[in-house]
């Protein structure tokens, strides 16, 4: 009888909208930082890999995350970005696939509020304000190193002439051009590097098959050196040669970037030379930099990952599994 009277007592404070009975406010009800990413596509090894790094670390730092996948198409992610600040997410990030064509769509986020990072590549824009800071890796550098293997390896085997073909990542992104860039301004400082033809194989596996083809078509054994923008590309560029009655490594030098695990264990068959690491693990720089923003506080405006470079100069039979 008491106890029930008790009962009641506390149903009538809860009626009348007392404290007492509102549910704890504990650290596991505060908010969630809610981080949306605009992907590019899965066009490659790579670009899977940072995918799921993102979406690893994001878990790991208790963040929500609305990934998108624009699937290789600017018009989706523009879309993709337009529905994050729809949904107001606290902060936005993505990997444009090429530099022009954000302003508009960026301006939409700076109204709304939303700071925005850049991830993996840069854009091109006359309002700097536009994006927070970029997380990605040094491709000029990336083009340096690749180009200087070349020149140690046309050094160790005596060769007075050096004849290369580029396949290009895709038009217009940043990895495409400032690869190239550092590539071309280190070989134009050896009168021995001499490049035969540059084609667009969009960073993906089929296109860099295609372009192989075609260029052992027009230049066959005059090919010494092949310099290839990804993994994908020279992955699908390797058959070719062998079916054109050339042994890849030997007959034809195949420099490539990025270092996910195919790649690196055709380098140890020796059919690859020269890996230049580019790494897709930027998740937790990500997570890091998403929570300073929406705590208000001051990010760095450009972040390069470490990288390295894998050769076939190189005792690669300890080195850790890849990841992607
Ligand atoms: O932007 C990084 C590049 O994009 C990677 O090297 C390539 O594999 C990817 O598609």
């Amino acid at each position: 009888m008491r106890k029930g009277f008790v009962r009641l007592l506390l149903l009538a404070a809860c009626l009348l909208g007392l404290t007492a009975c509102a549910p704890k406010q504990d650290a596991a009800e505060t908010p969630r930082l809610l981080l949306g990413f605009s992907q590019l596509g899965s066009e490659s090894s790579y670009r899977i890999g940072n995918t799921r790094d993102i979406e690893a670390q994001a878990e790991a730092y208790g963040i929500s995350l609305m990934m998108k996948n624009a699937n290789q198409k600017q018009e989706n992610q523009i879309a993709d970005i337009r529905s994050l600040i729809a949904y107001r997410v606290d902060v936005i990030a993505f990997s444009p696939i090429v530099e022009d064509g954000w302003d508009t769509v960026l301006i939409e986020a700076k109204r709304a509020g939303i700071p925005v990072v850049l991830v993996d590549r840069t854009i091109n824009t006359k309002d700097e304000s536009l994006y927070a800071g970029l997380i990605g890796s040094d491709f000029y550098r990336e083009g340096v190193m690749a180009a200087e293997y070349l020149i140690r390896k046309a050094d160790r085997l005596g060769r007075e002439q050096i004849n290369i073909v580029e396949i290009r990542g895709t038009e217009n992104s940043t990895p495409m051009k400032q690869r190239q860039q550092g590539f071309m301004d280190t070989i134009a400082g050896d009168r021995r590097m001499h490049l035969l033809s540059s084609v667009d194989g969009d960073f993906l596996r089929s296109r860099g098959a295609e372009c192989m083809r075609d260029l052992l078509k027009t230049y066959g054994r005059q090919i010494d050196a092949v310099f290839s923008h990804n993994d994908e590309m020279t992955i699908g560029a390797l058959p070719e040669i062998e079916k054109a009655g050339m042994v890849p490594g030997k007959d034809i030098l195949l420099i490539s970037i990025d270092g996910g695990q195919d790649a690196i264990d055709i380098l140890k068959e020796g059919k690859i030379n020269c890996i230049v690491e580019c790494t897709p693990k930027l998740g937790s720089i990500l997570m890091e930099t998403a929570v300073r923003l929406k705590n208000g506080e001051p990010v760095e405006r450009v972040i390069h990952p470490e990288e390295q470079v894998f050769t076939d100069e190189d005792d690669l039979s300890h080195l850790a599994p890849r990841g992607y």
